[in-house]
């Protein structure tokens, strides 16, 4: 098989650059391990950065999304009983974000790109990268286990398989650098069939530690709490949930999140992770594969759609105008962006976790910060600008 870009991964950054480089006729072809009801069935996070929203309506993906999405201008910060406003769309200029579940996101992006004719070769194994430093480089592949292995040749190989994927370690150790930190917690997250608790996203501090209220839409609901990162989710029967839920989310004047039946519970760790650079040779990380943060900035799946754009228009500029330029600046480009997202991410999560570390004195620091934060228009602008998602800088 031949193509011009053999893209290893069906998630965001891999669908939305197969989606990126259709639009501007270049061929490719995508490979993912998992099946599709697989993908579109796997529950992740659901914010929507302004910029991956426009991009949705450039390439004219955006219909679910605007029926089943919901627009929020503002979210709340609660701390101490009392909720805090931040009007993300008064203080960006009129910027929002979404919330749309990534599995909704994946499905149409798959359906629109099956249907229009672009190969998604889903259930494959033994995916390997070839010729990395060469300007041939070539995948393999097995369509099943038991199936004979296959070769892709093509001119770039994008990395887009997250972290636990094959193409980072392909970069040979001596010339990638991996930047690591582990969070010492985790959150349990809950998918409840109820109507909205709020009409924005809570993000609350509380001695008993982080809880956020998100959604889904009009009858199922998301929320989280912060638990220990070993924790155990058989430690967790519903009503356990629902006591923390209601004591770190209680306000002076009664606030109680409105119950249901939870129909699906998970803990997930917190990390933050960079791999430099994002290149070598042919091979360029795209998403997750390059870069893991924690959740509380919301920033992964708009991570994966900003590295999609910058690797696309570096992919087209190379095949319109035969210049490598923008090929080159490639990791620059994406590693600017992702490190603030980093930062904001660090930041939203030092802010709003009950640390095990913490003295009575760090607690203090930490809840002046907020109020800071909370009553500051320096403060507010801030989280509002990193929040809605800041711009790729394409200079140098
Ligand atoms: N071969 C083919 N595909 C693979 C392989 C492999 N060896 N290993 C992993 N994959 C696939 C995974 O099954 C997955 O569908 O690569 C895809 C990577 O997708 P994501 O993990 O969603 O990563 P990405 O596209 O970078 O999007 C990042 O997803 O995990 C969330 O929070 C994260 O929101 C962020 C977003
Ligand atoms: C979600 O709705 O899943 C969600 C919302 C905000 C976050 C993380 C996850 O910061």
């Amino acid at each position: 098989m031949r193509t011009q870009v053999a893209i290893i991964g069906a998630g965001p950054a891999g669908l939305m650059l197969s989606h990126l480089l259709a639009r501007d006729g270049i061929m490719s072809i995508v490979l993912e391990s998992r099946t599709r009801q697989a993908i579109e069935e796997t529950i992740r996070a659901g914010v929507l950065e302004q910029g991956t929203v426009d991009l949705l309506h450039e390439l004219k993906l955006a219909d679910r999304m605007e029926q089943i999405g919901e627009r929020h201008g503002g979210i709340e910060f609660r701390f101490r009983g009392r909720g805090h406003r931040i009007p993300m769309r008064d203080l960006t200029g009129g910027n929002e974000v979404m919330i749309y579940a990534q599995h909704e996101v994946i499905k149409d992006l798959v359906a629109a790109r099956v249907q229009q004719g672009g190969e998604i070769v889903f259930g494959v194994s033994d995916v390997q990268l070839h010729d990395l430093d060469t300007d041939r480089p070539r995948v393999s592949f097995r369509r099943s286990p038991e199936a004979p292995t296959e070769f892709i040749a093509c001119d770039f190989i994008a990395g887009c398989d997250g972290f636990h994927g094959p193409s980072r370690s392909s970069i040979p150790e001596n010339v990638r650098t991996e930047y690591h930190k582990t969070f010492p917690m985790g959150w349990l997250g809950i998918l409840v069939e109820a109507p909205p608790s709020s009409e924005e996203l809570i993000y609350c501090n509380h001695d008993r530690g982080f809880a956020l209220v998100s959604t889904r839409s009009p009858e199922v609901q998301r929320m989280y709490i912060q638990v220990d990162a070993q924790d155990d989710i058989a430690n967790w029967p519903d009503e356990r949930i629902w006591s923390e839920l209601r004591s770190r989310l209680a306000t002076e004047d009664g606030w109680a999140p409105i119950e249901g039946p939870i129909i699906q519970k998970s803990i997930v760790g917190m990390r933050s992770f960079v791999c430099s650079p994002m290149q070598y040779g042919r091979l360029f990380l795209a998403g997750d594969a390059a870069h893991i943060v924690p959740p509380t900035g919301a920033k992964g799946l708009n991570l994966a759609v900003s590295d999609a754009r910058v690797l696309a228009a570096a992919i087209g500029e190379f095949y319109q105008d035969s210049r490598t330029d923008l090929l080159a600046r490639y990791s620059q480009i994406c590693l600017r962006r992702v490190w603030k997202a980093e930062r904001f991410s660090n930041f939203m999560t030092q802010l709003l976790h009950r640390f095990p570390e913490h003295s009575a004195f760090d607690r203090e620091i930490q809840l002046a910060e907020l109020d800071y934060m909370t009553s500051s228009v320096h403060g507010l602008s801030t989280i509002a600008e990193n929040y809605v998602g800041l711009p790729i800088e394409w200079g140098t």
